[in-house]
């Protein structure tokens, strides 16, 4: 069951319009540990579950013609987990990523990594960097993994990295503009996100995409991350597409 204006008829065969989906899904994988509990599983085997979803999920969202799909895979806060499980979520982005990059000629799919990567092995760094590079080229469909990433760091950085260039003289501070500030985050040259999905039943922002969901539209549902399916999503599609965004106009 979700929130607000997800029930109804519509619940149970959610009616997507796909020649107007949203442009950019942002998506908060929540709940891989709860789901490995109820199963008497250790933590780590929830996260392998989530890995799995989100391939899925993101095959999908190819397939749909969706533009960007940007995904919250660890955060700037999750280096408090214990070492066994920060271990177990940088070993399965291993794996995926050796996997994407062996795929990359089939699958297409560009890819980016939005966060401080310095504080992660030289070994996984350098897969992150080789698989944008390799798929900056491709067009269509481009996932976003945010790693090691914090909303208000990103700002903070962003803001840094402004002040130096206006000590550079490559900057003005009075021509410093919403657009302009935006090109200095990670999303850089990517749109805000329509629709920002959270699984798992919390309703709550915890540090994501801070600056770039001031007009998303937020869509929550109980269903824990390595349970959302093609049929969950189309769910959150279809709320989407009912609700009317006005950006702090009138229609
Ligand atoms: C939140 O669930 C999930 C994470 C902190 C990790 C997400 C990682 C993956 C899905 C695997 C690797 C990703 C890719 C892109 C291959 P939680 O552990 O907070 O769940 P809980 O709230 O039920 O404890």
């Amino acid at each position: 069951m979700g929130y607000f204006d997800q029930g109804g008829s519509n619940a149970s065969a959610p009616q997507v319009d796909f020649s107007r989906l949203p442009r950019h899904v942002a998506i908060i994988m929540d709940g891989n540990g709860r789901w490995a509990k109820k199963r008497g599983l250790p933590r780590t085997a929830g996260h392998a579950a989530g890995a799995e979803t989100f391939r899925t999920i993101a095959t999908y969202c190819k397939e749909i013609g969706l533009e960007y799909l940007t995904v919250y895979a660890f955060s700037t806060e999750n280096w408090k987990r214990s070492a066994e499980e920060v271990g177990a979520i940088m070993g399965l982005l291993k794996k995926y990523l050796l996997e994407a990059i062996a795929k990359m000629e089939r699958d297409r799919v560009k890819m980016r990594f939005f966060g401080d990567l310095t504080p992660l092995s030289p070994e996984l760094q350098k897969l992150c960097r080789q698989t944008e590079e390799i798929s900056q080229r491709y067009e269509g469909c481009q996932v976003n993994i945010c790693l090691n990433y914090g909303g208000r760091d990103e700002i903070v950085r962003a803001a840094r990295a402004f002040a130096l260039d206006c000590l550079a003289g490559r900057a003005e501070p009075e021509k410093l503009d919403p657009e302009r500030f935006g090109a200095y985050l990670y999303s850089g040259g990517v749109p805000d996100p329509d629709l920002i999905i959270r699984p798992s039943g919390e309703l709550r922002v915890s540090n994501f995409l801070l600056w770039q969901s001031a007009y998303s539209e937020y869509y929550f549902t109980d269903v824990l991350w390595p349970d959302f399916s093609k049929e969950e999503l189309h769910r959150a599609l279809a709320a989407y597409q009912r609700r009317s965004r006005r950006f702090g106009g009138v229609n």
